[in-house]
């Protein structure tokens, strides 16, 4: 039960004092002398800045629709010489006049070595008309400064960048940098409307240990690449292969998502203090390029050499950056089953960080996550991700209420969440199957389904994944008292109706999860845990007071014990069901 690990590469973590709050830095001008910092959190709809500026006068930092003051939202503040000042102004006629409504939150101010520092708070989402909505979008940055305390004009003392806040892409320039393409060669896509190839890759011989920092899209064919996925396969996956996915190639074993891209997305890159280590390895490595295709007009003959361009750096960063898959455990043959004709059924995995420590000989750190990708197959809609701590939820780790299979993207949290030893991550899932005459199993095929969170953190340890399944025992025990295992019953007859729906969902989700835990070499411990209950998503709608930070709402309470009564019509009688659900 308790696995035996050899090789570990290990970066322990480092102090970063405000870092987890402002994970996202950009220089606002050309002689640095303006500088940004920032972070946000999607579950609390509330962006922290800190605008850094080499100046003892005031500071000036605020949002246009054009680059221009006029219009524009801004606050101004600074160190006076005996007390420190700040406002929420918006822009009249290049006057800035003080907001009603002062929604900007002060959370330091100070002057040191010539230099500014200010740290303010607000809402994403402001409900003042005179505020500007923080959206996905891009946004010009507009920051003006003076000499002295009296706010007056700034003459060139002004400036304007465009940052897209909510969805940053770091640029870094290491000096020793090279890339490989991992890409198709040349095949033909079929003419049907979509088409799966999978091409798995070795990856050539690069005299040590590398880090990836950066993952840029090469489309040749926009109007036929859909979306592509990049995995790293686990050491038992020794040979390359180019063909039709899912059809039993070697490769079907590598689902360790390294990049996703999507219709629509751009370039993914990892912190400056981190990267995705390659090359190091005591084996040869391997990778596995998905390419979905779409090919709507059903041409034949259409050749393509899409992929995906990996940068990589010898100079080696801080951490290493580890790729933990959490959720459902993806087997077919073990009897999980999302029923037909559901419009929001629920699954859910569990991982238990307590059991590290049996996989690890070292002692178990902190690990910190910065980028998180979520991953169903056509029927999910919805993936939560939460953090428990002692059973109580903290945080979500990762939230998409409108999830596409096609929009697929790794996408960088606003901040970064700390997984402490002990933790609990449930992964859920929600699936619309209205469509579906019969039950959808886990498995591999777009048809079936899948339930993962990819959790992108540092420092990297040696687990790879952390899932769980339901104990399929304990739910045949609960549905009935039976030798035939019920499972089987629902499978091969029509039961499903909202009662039958809702009762396999909640017994699923009460049954002990059983939960595994393994690294590269497949080496594996297991365990019994429990889904606790996560909270509603936070509301998305504007709040006008930016310092009352919204606490999780409280659980959906499933309250008293209830008895529900079903009744099973099978193959050859009639099954009365009394299951007792808390
Ligand atoms: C992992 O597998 C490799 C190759 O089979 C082996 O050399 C190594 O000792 C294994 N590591 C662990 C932790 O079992
Ligand atoms: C930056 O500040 C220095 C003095 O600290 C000044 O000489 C220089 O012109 C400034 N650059 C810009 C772009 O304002
Ligand atoms: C792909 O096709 C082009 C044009 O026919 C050819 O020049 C090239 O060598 C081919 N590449 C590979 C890798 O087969
Ligand atoms: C590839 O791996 C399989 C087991 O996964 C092993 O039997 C085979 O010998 C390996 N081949 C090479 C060339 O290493
Ligand atoms: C959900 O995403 C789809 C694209 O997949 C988009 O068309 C739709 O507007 C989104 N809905 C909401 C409520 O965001
Ligand atoms: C789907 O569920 C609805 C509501 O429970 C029910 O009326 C309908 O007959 C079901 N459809 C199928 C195909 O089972």
């Amino acid at each position: 039960m308790i696995a035996r690990l050899l090789f570990l590469f290990l970066v322990w973590p480092s102090v970063t004092g405000t870092h987890e709050d402002m994970p996202f830095m950009e220089h606002l001008d050309m002689d640095n002398n303006v500088s940004l910092c920032w972070g946000f959190s999607e579950v609390q709809d509330t962006i922290t800045f800190q605008l850094t500026v080499k100046t003892t006068g005031w500071v000036g930092f605020g949002f246009s629709l054009n680059g221009e003051m006029n219009g524009a939202d801004i606050v101004i503040g600074g160190v006076g010489s005996n007390s420190i000042y700040f406002m929420d102004y918006h822009s009249v006629e290049q006057i800035p006049v003080v907001d009603k409504k002062q929604d900007y939150t002060l959370l330091s101010l100070t002057e040191q070595d010539g230099q500014t520092t200010m740290m303010f708070r607000r809402s994403i989402q402001s409900c003042d008309q005179d505020d500007f909505q923080i959206t996905n979008s891009p946004v010009k940055l507009i920051y003006a400064y003076g000499v002295s305390d009296d706010i007056g004009y700034h003459f060139n003392r002004r400036g304007v960048k465009e940052v897209n806040l909510l969805n940053y892409i770091p640029r870094s320039s290491p000096l020793d940098s090279n890339y490989l393409d991992f890409v198709m060669e040349n095949i033909t896509v079929p003419p049907q409307n979509t088409y799966y190839h999978c091409k798995v890759i070795k990856v050539p011989w690069l005299n040590g240990k590398k880090h990836i920092y950066r993952i840029e899209p090469l489309i040749q064919n926009l109007d036929l690449v859909h979306h592509m996925l990049l995995y790293s396969c686990p050491s038992s996956v020794n040979q390359t292969s180019d063909m039709t996915c899912y059809t039993g190639e070697n490769g079907e074993g590598c689902f360790r998502v390294v990049s996703a891209w999507a219709v629509g997305g751009e370039a993914m890159e990892l912190p400056e203090n981190t990267g995705i280590p390659i090359g190091g390895q005591d084996h040869e490595e391997f990778y596995r390029l998905e390419i979905h295709y779409n090919n709507l007009a059903q041409d034949a003959g259409r050749i393509d050499n899409s992929g995906l361009r990996l940068y990589y750096t010898a100079e080696l960063r801080k951490h290493d950056v580890g790729i933990l898959t959490t959720g459902l455990v993806t087997m077919s043959n073990w009897g999980y089953a999302i029923p037909p004709n559901a419009s929001d059924f629920h699954s859910y995995g569990l991982c238990s960080t307590s059991y590290f420590s049996n996989m690890l000989t070292e002692p178990v750190s902190d690990l910190s996550v910065f980028a998180v990708g979520l991953h169903t197959h056509l029927a999910g809609r919805k993936v939560r991700v939460g953090l428990f701590r002692n059973r109580e939820q903290v945080d979500f780790l990762g939230l998409n209420e409108n999830y596409s299979f096609e929009l697929q993207q790794v996408t960088n949290l606003g901040n970064i969440k700390t997984i402490k030893p002990g933790d609990d991550i449930v992964v859920e899932c929600t699936y619309d199957t209205i469509n579906r005459k019969d039950i959808t199993k886990l498995g591999l095929a777009t048809t079936d389904e899948m339930c993962l969170a990819f959790l992108f953190y540092y420092p990297a340890i040696s687990i790879t994944n952390c899932w769980s399944h339901p104990n399929m025992h304990a739910y045949n025990a609960m549905m009935v008292e039976t030798a035939i295992p019920i499972i089987e019953e629902m499978l091969n007859t029509k039961i499903w109706d909202q009662t039958s729906i809702e009762m396999h969902e909640a017994t699923m989700k009460k049954i002990p999860q059983i939960g595994f835990i393994s690294n590269d070499n497949s080496s594996y411990t297991y365990y019994e845990g429990e889904i606790s209950n996560m909270k509603a998503s936070p509301s998305r709608s504007c709040k006008s007071d930016p310092s009352v930070t919204t606490p999780l709402p409280p659980s959906a309470n499933t309250g008293t014990k209830r008895v529900i009564s079903l009744v099973l019509t099978a193959s050859a009688e009639i099954l009365l069901l009394i299951v007792w659900l808390m």
